[in-house]
C-alpha cells in the first residue's frame, strides 16, 4: 500500500512526522498565509511535540502563521493530565512564539454538547463555511481501533452533517468532543501515527481486513479531497 510508510522505530516515525509538519505548514502559508493543523491527543504525539519545539525544527515553522486545533478532547478541565490540550501545551504550545488567538482549544471543561457546538462554530468561522479543510489533520490509533475520540460502535459514528460531536464513549464511562468523520475526510492532508506492538492486529484489521467501520472506526477516515497516510513503525507494522 504506497500510503503506507513503515519506519524501523518509533524515532524514526517522529522526526518523519515532524517533516511533514514542517513541509505542510511551509507549503499551505507559501499558498494561503496560514497552516491550519489538528492535533492528536494520546502519547505517540507526546514526542513529536516535544522535537517540533526543539530549536532544530521551531525555527522552521512561521509560528505567527500557525493554528492550533484538536481532533478530540477529553472532558476534562485544559490542566487536568487527560487533557488533550494540556499535553499539547506543556510540550509544544508553551515553547513556540504562537499567538494565543491562533489556539483553537475544545473546552473539554464545559457541557459536552455545547463544547461540541461551540467549537462547530469556531471551526465554521475560520473556514468560512462548513468545508473544515484542515493543511493537516494528525490523527492515532486505538488497539480497539478508534481515532480521534470516534470510538467503536458510539453515537458519533453515525454523525453525518455536524462537525463536532459530543460522544458518550460507554466502555470507559466517559464523554469525548471529537471531530465527525465528515470533518475529519474533508482535510488536505490527514496522517496517522501508529507505533508499538499493541497495535499490530489492529492496525492490520484495519488496513487489510473487513471494512467494518462501526467496528474499526479509523476505517471512518478516507479524505474526500486529500491524501491519507499512515506513518507507523516496525512493531505495529509487524502483520502487514
Ligand atoms: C485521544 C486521541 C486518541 C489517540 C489514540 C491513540 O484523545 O486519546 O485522540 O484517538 O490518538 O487513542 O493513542 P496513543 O497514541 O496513546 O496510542
Amino acid at each position: 500500500m504506497s500510503n503506507v510508510h513503515i519506519f524501523p522505530n518509533v524515532e524514526a516515525l517522529i522526526h518523519a512526522a515532524a517533516d511533514e509538519f514542517v513541509r505542510r505548514a511551509s507549503e499551505s502559508i507559501a499558498a494561503r498565509e496560514r497552516f491550519a493543523v489538528a492535533l492528536s491527543g494520546g502519547s505517540t504525539p507526546h514526542a513529536l511535540y516535544t522535537l517540533l519545539a526543539s530549536a532544530v525544527y521551531a525555527q522552521k515553522i512561521d509560528w505567527a502563521r500557525t493554528h492550533i486545533f484538536w481532533g478530540d478532547e477529553r472532558c476534562v478541565p485544559p490542566d487536568h493530565p487527560d487533557s488533550n490540550y494540556r499535553l499539547a501545551h506543556e510540550t509544544l504550545l508553551a515553547h513556540v512564539p504562537l499567538p494565543p488567538r491562533n489556539i483553537y482549544r475544545m473546552r473539554g471543561e464545559i457541557d459536552p454538547a455545547a463544547a461540541a457546538e461551540e467549537y462547530a462554530q469556531a471551526l465554521k468561522a475560520f473556514f468560512g463555511g462548513e468545508d473544515t479543510r484542515f493543511d493537516l489533520l494528525l490523527l492515532g490509533m486505538g488497539d480497539d481501533g478508534h481515532t480521534a475520540s470516534l470510538f467503536p460502535h458510539t453515537p458519533a459514528l453515525a454523525e453525518k452533517s455536524r462537525l463536532v460531536a459530543a460522544n458518550y464513549v460507554e466502555s470507559k464511562a466517559v464523554w469525548r468532543i471529537t471531530l465527525s468523520a465528515r470533518a475529519i475526510n474533508a482535510a488536505a492532508h490527514i496522517v496517522f501515527l501508529v507505533a508499538g506492538a499493541g497495535k499490530a492486529q489492529r492496525l492490520y484489521d484495519v488496513l487489510k481486513g473487513a471494512p467494518q467501520p462501526e467496528h474499526l472506526p479509523a476505517q471512518s477516515v478516507s479524505p474526500v479531497n486529500g491524501d491519507l497516510r499512515w506513518f507507523i513503525d516496525a512493531e505495529a507494522a509487524l502483520l502487514l
